[in-house]
């Protein structure tokens, strides 16, 4: 049998009430949202998106997180999936279907996508029993603190926010299983950008200023950020792949959370740049005091590896 509804003891989601929600709250910061009701087409997967949140430009992103749930699945022959902003549903989809998810949780804080939602979700087609998927209205730090609480673990949280995701970070470690992925997102190319570094200071614990390779930092500030985050719960992070999208902007990466500290901090420096001759350094934090250029720039406590095969 489909479940549509909570299959734990979730307490009733805040929606409701849909004439009380504060749907400002969830609405992107960058205004381009396209509200597309006829049935659209991903991958040959028909879906609706119903009026809520859709880009196809983000296709890709959608592919590279079903081809590593896929992978995972393979590896560990179990895959459990929490999709804590799924808009129509799209992503979870794919991820059953695409990823043969045992379960997936596909949570959205607005619940007028439920309808959409749960017509999309049906078209998996898994019934035969077994109850493969639920869609929840939660805020998304109340549904991941929910299953942390009921230990409900997943091996696979999808955060796919507007803006920044730091907020999330320790509820989605504390909802994740040891070794499992977490694919984050970020939107904010002001502070990629370096516009705005007291806000990704902090966001993300760092400090950027306007480089010229704005779209890498991006992806390193938010690994940067997780890193930080997850040691302090004694976790550590392997990125395992990251991607930046130009619509959005739009920030990717995933995520290993193993149980550990930070084996060691070669991985989460500095990244300087010089203004006058261009030059860029990782700067270790215990070398911070040999930089003596003076036209350097200081992007703090990045993601600073160069070595692209390390871990
Ligand atoms: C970028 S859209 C998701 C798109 C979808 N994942 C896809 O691939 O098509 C972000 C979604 O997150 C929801 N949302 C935003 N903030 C939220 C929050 N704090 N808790 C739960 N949902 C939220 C919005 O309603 C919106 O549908």
């Amino acid at each position: 049998m489909i479940s549509a509804v909570p299959t734990a003891s979730f307490s009733p989601p805040f929606h409701q009430n849909a004439s009380t929600q504060q749907k400002g709250s969830f609405g992107p910061r960058a205004a381009v949202v396209r509200c597309e009701t006829e049935p659209q087409s991903e991958r040959g997967l028909e879906f609706e998106t119903g009026g809520s949140f859709f880009r196809h430009e983000s296709a890709t992103g959608r592919d590279l997180g079903v081809l590593a749930a896929s992978l995972y699945k393979k590896a560990n022959n179990r895959l459990r999936v929490l999709d804590a902003m799924c808009g129509c549903g799209i992503r979870s989809l794919r991820y059953l279907v695409e990823a043969q998810a045992d379960y997936v949780l596909a949570n959205d804080g607005n619940d007028e996508y439920r309808d959409v939602i749960l017509s999309n979700l049906e078209r998996a087609g898994c019934g035969g029993g077994d109850e493969r998927w639920a869609v929840t209205h939660y805020e998304a730090n109340r549904v991941l603190a929910e299953c942390y609480l009921r230990k409900d673990f997943f091996d696979l949280i999808d955060i796919d926010s507007f803006g920044s995701d730091s907020s999330f970070l320790r509820s989605a470690f504390n909802a994740l299983k040891l070794d499992g992925l977490l694919y984050l997102t970020s939107t904010d190319g002001f502070s990629s950008g370096g516009h705005r570094p007291h806000h990704s200071l902090a966001a993300y614990g760092a400090f950027v200023r306007p480089l010229p390779y704005s779209n890498e930092i991006g992806l390193r500030m938010l690994i940067g950020g997780a890193v930080r985050d997850a040691s302090v719960l004694g976790y550590h992070i392997k990125p395992l792949f990251s991607y930046y999208s130009y619509h959005g902007p739009v920030f990717r990466v995933m995520l290993q959370v193993v149980r550990g500290k930070l084996p060691d901090s070669r991985h989460y420096g500095f990244i300087t740049y010089c203004n006058r001759c261009g030059n860029s350094q990782a700067i270790p934090w215990h070398e911070l005091g040999n930089m003596t250029c003076p036209y350097f720039q200081i992007t703090c406590c990045l993601w600073a590896s160069l070595d692209r095969t390390s871990s």
